[in-house]
C-alpha cells in the first residue's frame, strides 16, 4: 500500500510539472524499456518530453513549424491519427568502426491536423541509445513551402553540464569547446553534449539532406530549453521546400555515461540504408601527403622556390609510401589556382580542377604511383566558390578517372559559401550532396573539410568517408591563435565524434618547428599521437609529418605502419570529457585489438581490465607508452616501447604523461 500511494504521488509530481493536458499522453518506450518518449497535443499545441529509467530527462517542449505566405502549424492543433511501429533488423556496415549494426527500435507515427484542415506529421523512434523525431511538412509534392522557423524545443529537465560550440560564428566547428551550465548557452551547434544527474545526452540531427543545419538558440536567456535554429539563406527563408517533404531528424542521444554516449549507433541507424550497393572501391586506408611541410611553414602550395608539389617530390612520397606499408599519398598544390592572392578570403578563389601546375606531371606521377601500387588522393580546394566547382564538377571528376585517382579530400575554405550563404545552411547541403552523388557515379570516395556537418549520409552513400568540420592538427601547425590546447583531443571523443569520423590527420613526431612556426607547439607527446589513430575514429587516416622525420622515428612508426583503419568492433572503455578518453578497437582483418588512451594537461595513471579481449586467448601485447620524464611541453618525444603477454583476465595500469597518451597492439597469438 505505502508502495502504491508512493507510485501515485509520484505520478501526481509528474503531472503537476507540466500543465494539465488536453489529451493523454501517448507513450513509446525503447526496446530495453529504459527510455520513455511521450507525445501529446495539450490545448492545442503538438508537445513531447522524454524520461530515462523513469527520470524526467526533457520536460514538456514544443514541436511545430512557421511558413512564409501561410499559417504556422504550432498551435490550434489536435491529434487526428497515431499508430505504433517498430523495427528490428541488423545490417552490416561496408567500412567503418564497427561491422554489426542493429537497427532495433520502437516507434510511433502520428498525424496533426490544424483547423483548415492541413497536416503535420510526426514520427516518434526510440531506440535503447537515444531517440529521434522528423516532421512531414503539409501540402502537396508540387506546392513549394519556404519555413521561416521550426519550433522545435529541447526543454531539458536538468541545468546539465554542457559542451558547445556557438552556431553562426566565422565558419563551422573550427573552434574549441567549452564547458558551461546549459543555461549559459545562447546558440549552439550540434552535437551538443549534457552530462549530469546519471545521464548523459547529445543534441544532434541525422540524414540531413535537402534542409538546413539545425543548431540550437535560447530564446528566452538564463533557461533551460533550447530551440530548433535552422541556419538561415541570405535573404532570411530558413528552409526552401515544399509540400510532403520530410525533414532530417532531430536526435537526442541517451546514455548512462559518456563512454557509452560515444558508442552510440543511433545517428546511423536513423540513415537510410546503403543506395550505392557494392562499394568494395571505397578503400579505408592510411596515408602520407604534402601537407603537413606546407602548415608548418617549411614549403607552399603557391608556385615558387618552395612548391611542395612538385613531379620529384611526390615520386619520392610515392617512394617511401610503398616501402613503409602507407596505401595512399595525397597532394596539395598540384592544381591551377594557388597563385590567387589571398584566395582564402571570400570570392577570391579561382581554383581550376582539371590542370596541373607546370611543375606537376599528372600522368607522369598517376602512372608511377599505379606501378608502385599507390594509391594517389586528389585534392579539390574550392574556397568556398561553390558555383564554379560545380560547373568545374564533371571535367574535374573525369579528369581524375582518367588518372586513376579513387578519392579525394575536398575543401571548402571561406566564411560564406560563393560570398554570401552560410556553410551551414541548406545551400551548403544541397552542394555537397551534388558532389557526394556525382563522385559515386564515378566510384570516387570523398573526405571534405569545413564540411557541412556529420548526420550519418555515410550509411547511404558509403563513399561519404570522412570529414574535418573541427579544429584538427592543422590548428597546430601554422594557426595564429597559437594552436589547440592538450584538452582538446580529450573533448573531441564525446563531443564532435559523437556526428561521425574526423580527418583530424594525427601522427606528429618532431615537435619542435618553431624555427618556421615560432608561435605553435604540439600539444601533445609522441605516444599520445600514435594513440589517437585509436581514439579519434576515420576510415582514413593520415600519417601527418614528413617522411624523414618518421625515418627518425621508426619505432613509433611501426604503431601508425600496423594499426588499422577498418574495424570489426569498436568500444570507448573509459572517459571524462576534457580529461581523458581510453578506447580499444579490434581489427576488421584479423583477430587483433588495439587501445589508445589520452590525457589531457594531467598526467594520470588509469587502471584498464582487458576483459575486452576475446575468451580463452593469450596476447602478445605492444605497448608505445610515454618514457621517464616525458611532458607534452619539455620532453615530448620521450617514449618507452615494451612487450608483455596477457589475457583479457588482466588488467593493465597506464601511466600517461602530461599531454600523454599510449597506444597498445594485442596481437592474438
Ligand atoms: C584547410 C584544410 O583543413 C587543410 O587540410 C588544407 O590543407 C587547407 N585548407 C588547404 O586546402
Ligand atoms: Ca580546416
Amino acid at each position: 500500500m505505502r508502495k502504491r500511494l508512493g507510485m501515485i504521488v509520484g505520478l501526481a509530481a509528474l503531472v503537476a510539472a507540466t500543465p494539465a493536458l488536453g489529451q493523454a499522453w501517448q507513450t513509446v518506450t525503447s526496446p530495453n524499456g529504459r527510455i520513455a518518449v511521450d507525445l501529446a497535443v495539450d490545448h492545442g499545441e503538438a508537445v513531447y518530453r522524454a524520461r530515462y529509467d523513469g527520470k524526467l530527462i526533457l520536460d514538456r517542449s514544443r514541436l511545430g513549424f512557421r511558413f512564409k505566405d501561410a499559417a504556422p502549424l504550432d498551435a490550434g492543433l489536435t491529434l487526428v491519427a497515431s499508430r505504433p511501429i517498430a523495427l528490428d533488423r541488423p545490417w552490416t556496415q561496408p567500412w567503418g568502426e564497427r561491422r554489426q549494426m542493429r537497427e532495433h527500435y520502437r516507434g510511433l507515427v502520428a498525424t496533426l491536423a490544424a483547423a483548415d484542415g492541413r497536416q503535420l506529421g510526426v514520427e516518434f523512434r526510440v531506440f535503447d541509445d537515444g531517440f529521434g523525431f522528423r516532421y512531414t511538412l503539409p501540402g502537396a509534392a508540387e506546392q513549394k513551402l519556404v519555413v521561416t522557423d521550426e519550433e522545435t524545443e529541447f526543454h531539458f529537465a536538468q541545468n546539465y553540464r554542457a559542451w558547445s560550440i556557438p552556431a553562426y560564428r566565422e565558419k563551422y566547428s573550427e573552434y574549441e569547446y567549452s564547458r558551461s551550465a546549459l543555461s549559459a548557452i545562447q546558440t549552439a551547434q550540434t552535437p551538443l553534449t549534457l552530462e549530469g544527474d546519471g545521464v548523459a545526452m547529445a543534441v544532434h540531427e541525422a540524414a540531413l539532406v535537402d534542409f538546413p543545419s539545425m543548431n540550437l538558440r535560447m530564446p528566452e536567456e538564463n533557461s533551460r530549453t533550447l530551440k530548433a535554429d535552422l541556419s538561415p539563406w541570405s535573404n532570411g527563408d530558413r528552409a526552401r521546400t515544399h509540400g510532403g517533404a520530410v525533414t532530417p531528424w532531430r536526435v537526442v542521444m541517451v546514455a548512462p555515461d559518456v563512454a557509452h554516449l560515444a558508442d552510440s549507433t543511433i545517428v546511423l541507424n536513423l540513415n537510410e540504408p546503403n543506395r550505392l550497393g557494392d562499394v568494395s572501391w571505397v578503400k579505408p586506408e592510411k596515408y602520407i601527403g604534402i601537407f603537413w611541410a606546407m602548415h608548418t611553414g617549411l614549403l607552399t602550395w603557391e608556385p615558387g622556390p618552395k612548391l611542395g608539389a612538385t613531379t620529384a617530390r611526390t615520386k619520392a612520397y610515392i617512394d617511401w609510401a610503398a616501402k613503409h606499408g602507407i596505401k595512399g599519398v595525397l597532394v596539395e598544390g598540384w592544381n591551377v589556382g594557388w597563385d590567387v592572392p589571398e584566395w582564402w578570403k571570400n570570392g577570391h578563389s579561382r581554383f581550376v580542377f582539371d590542370r596541373a601546375q607546370p611543375a606537376f606531371d599528372m600522368a607522369a606521377v598517376s602512372a608511377y604511383a599505379r606501378a608502385k601500387g599507390v594509391d594517389l588522393i586528389g585534392h579539390h580546394e574550392t574556397g568556398g566558390q561553390v558555383k564554379d566547382y560545380l560547373r568545374q564538377l564533371e571535367p574535374a571528376l573525369d579528369y581524375y578517372d582518367r588518372y586513376g585517382v579513387r578519392s579525394i579530400k575536398l575543401g571548402y575554405v571561406g566564411t560564406r559559401l560563393d560570398e554570401t550563404e552560410w556553410p551551414d545552411g541548406q545551400y551548403a547541403v544541397q552542394s555537397l550532396q551534388k558532389v557526394v552523388e556525382a563522385a559515386a557515379r564515378h566510384r570516387i570516395a570523398i573526405f571534405p573539410h569545413e564540411p557541412v556537418k556529420d548526420t550519418g549520409l555515410r550509411r547511404t552513400w558509403p563513399n561519404l568517408m570522412s570529414r574535418e568540420g573541427a579544429r584538427g592538427q592543422e590548428y597546430n601547425g601554422g594557426s595564429p591563435d597559437g594552436g589547440n590546447a592538450p584538452d582538446h583531443t580529450t573533448i573531441l571523443p564525446f563531443t564532435r565524434l559523437l556526428s561521425g569520423p574526423f580527418d583530424y590527420t594525427p601522427g606528429v613526431v618532431h615537435f619542435d618547428y618553431r624555427a618556421t612556426r615560432p608561435n605553435n607547439r604540439e600539444p601533445s607527446t609522441l605516444a599520445n599521437q600514435l594513440a589517437l589513430y585509436v581514439v579519434l575514429y576515420s576510415p582514413v587516416q593520415m600519417a601527418v609529418d614528413l617522411p624523414e622525420h618518421y625515418d627518425e622515428h621508426a619505432d613509433a612508426f611501426r604503431f601508425i605502419r600496423d594499426v588499422p583503419t577498418d574495424w570489426e568492433d569498436s568500444r570507448t572503455l573509459q572517459g571524462a570529457i576534457g580529461d581523458f578518453a581510453v578506447v580499444a578497437r579490434r581489427d576488421r582483418n584479423s583477430a587483433d585489438w588495439y587501445l589508445g588512451a589520452i590525457t589531457n594537461d594531467s598526467a594520470r595513471t588509469l587502471t584498464v581490465p582487458l576483459d575486452f579481449l576475446d575468451k580463452g586467448a593469450t596476447y602478445e601485447a605492444t605497448i608505445y607508452s610515454d618514457g621517464p620524464g616525458a611532458d607534452w611541453r619539455t620532453a615530448p618525444e620521450r617514449l618507452a616501447i615494451r612487450r608483455q603477454m596477457v589475457s583479457r583476465k588482466e588488467a593493465l595500469s597506464l601511466r600517461l604523461a602530461r599531454g600523454g597518451g599510449q597506444a597498445i597492439r594485442f596481437r592474438r597469438l
